[in-house]
């Protein structure tokens, strides 16, 4: 992990995201209270298991939800400008749609459907390039093809003029990260760019995220369902479990050896690679809950170890963030203890 953070405001925070689906007639919430901030140079992970809301956070922040999203609440702050997500009026829409492209950029887990497949890949850089700079199209080719050779595509001057479909996924994925910071944003949403592309050449990917980082100096909110991922890549955390918030820190290193989420922690065990202090491997029991089948109280009661009577029908309270780390729960996991296992044991 290196960080290019800087120690000026926030260039994005995130207040109360609360999403509604209508699905066969019934409105069920799929984000609620979520609430995060990343600094000019930090890159997040955004954390969970399948389901739990992650796209629909990056999407909702974009204003590309899909029809049958209702953002109930969410005031996003970005680089000064404030952005009332809930409201649906066109000017509202536009004001998105000028910072999608412009200031933030997004990565999406499969660039064959970001990718235009009739318009050759360079072009598509090069349209970005000069939505934000005023060039002739021959420079911003040029500059496109300096992009390329940024991202490792070795042989970007044959490569600018390849269509998608001839490129290998590892290939498309390096193109649309070229394209994603060809407008120079302040900030880079990525959902899962790796997961489709094969070991080693996710390994390339996630190196290229640490230079492009350094070398920019954007802002990344980076969504993944894998902590070795974050351990590599980021600076902070936010754990989302069921739409909600479980575990959040600036603190990165402070999370992974001391979770005091009972998630974050079953998480943790889980990831072969973060598993550091010679936990066994775990597979966390149960699933998370389908839509609309929410429990009353905790939604991580139904699988956690260490619930209480109390944490199937109370509501866990919002709470504060203390050392810039935020923890919903109602019996956290003790941070006195030498290891996760003895926390349990000697309650
Ligand atoms: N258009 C939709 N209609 C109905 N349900 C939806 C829709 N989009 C998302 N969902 C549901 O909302 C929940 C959150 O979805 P989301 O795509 O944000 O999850 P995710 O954390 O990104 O999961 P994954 O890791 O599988 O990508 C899931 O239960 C999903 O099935
Ligand atoms: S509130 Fe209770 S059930 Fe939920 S995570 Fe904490 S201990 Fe487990
Ligand atoms: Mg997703």
């Amino acid at each position: 992990m290196r960080s290019t953070m800087d120690d000026s405001g926030p260039l994005l925070t995130m207040d109360d995201l609360t999403v509604n689906l209508q699905v066969a007639g019934a409105q069920h919430t799929v984000l609620e209270h979520v609430s995060f901030e990343l600094r000019p140079g930090e890159a997040r992970g955004l954390v969970g298991e399948s389901g739990s809301g992650k796209s629909l956070t990056l999407r909702a922040m974009l204003g590309l939800l899909p029809p049958n999203a209702t953002v109930v609440s969410g005031l996003m702050e970005f680089d000064g400008q404030a952005f009332d997500l809930s409201q649906r009026s066109k000017s509202a829409r536009r004001q998105l749609e000028r910072v999608r492209g412009a200031g933030i950029s997004m990565i999406f887990q499969e660039p064959s459907v970001a990718l235009n497949p009739v318009i050759p890949v360079g072009e598509q850089i090069v349209d970005a390039v000069m939505r934000r700079d005023r060039m002739r199209r021959a420079e911003a080719r040029d500059y496109a093809i300096h992009l390329m050779r940024l991202v490792g595509i070795h042989d970007a001057e044959h490569t600018v003029d390849a269509y998608a479909f001839e490129l290998s996924g590892g290939l498309k994925q390096r193109v649309m990260i070229a394209a994603a910071v060809a407008g120079r944003p302040k900030l880079i949403l990525c959902d899962e760019p790796t997961t489709a592309l094969d070991v080693t050449v996710q390994q390339q990917i996630l190196s290229l995220f640490t230079h492009l980082r350094d070398e920019l100096g954007a802002g990344v909110l980076y969504v993944t369902h894998d902590l070795a991922v974050v351990a590599q890549l980021c600076d902070s955390v936010t754990v989302l479990y069921s739409g909600n918030v479980m575990e959040a820190s600036s603190d990165l290193r402070a999370v992974f050896e001391k979770p005091a989420h009972p998630y974050t922690e079953a998480l943790l065990r889980s990831t072969p690679d973060v598993d550091r202090i010679g936990r066994r491997l775990y597979s966390i029991p149960g699933s998370a809950p389908a839509l609309g089948d929410r429990p009353p109280g905790c939604p991580f009661a139904p699988r956690c170890e260490y619930r209480e009577d109390d944490c199937e029908h109370e509501r866990v309270p919002d709470t504060s963030p203390i050392d810039g780390r935020e923890v919903h729960c109602l019996h956290p996991v003790r941070q006195d203890a030498s290891s996760v296992r003895l926390a349990k044991e000697s309650r």
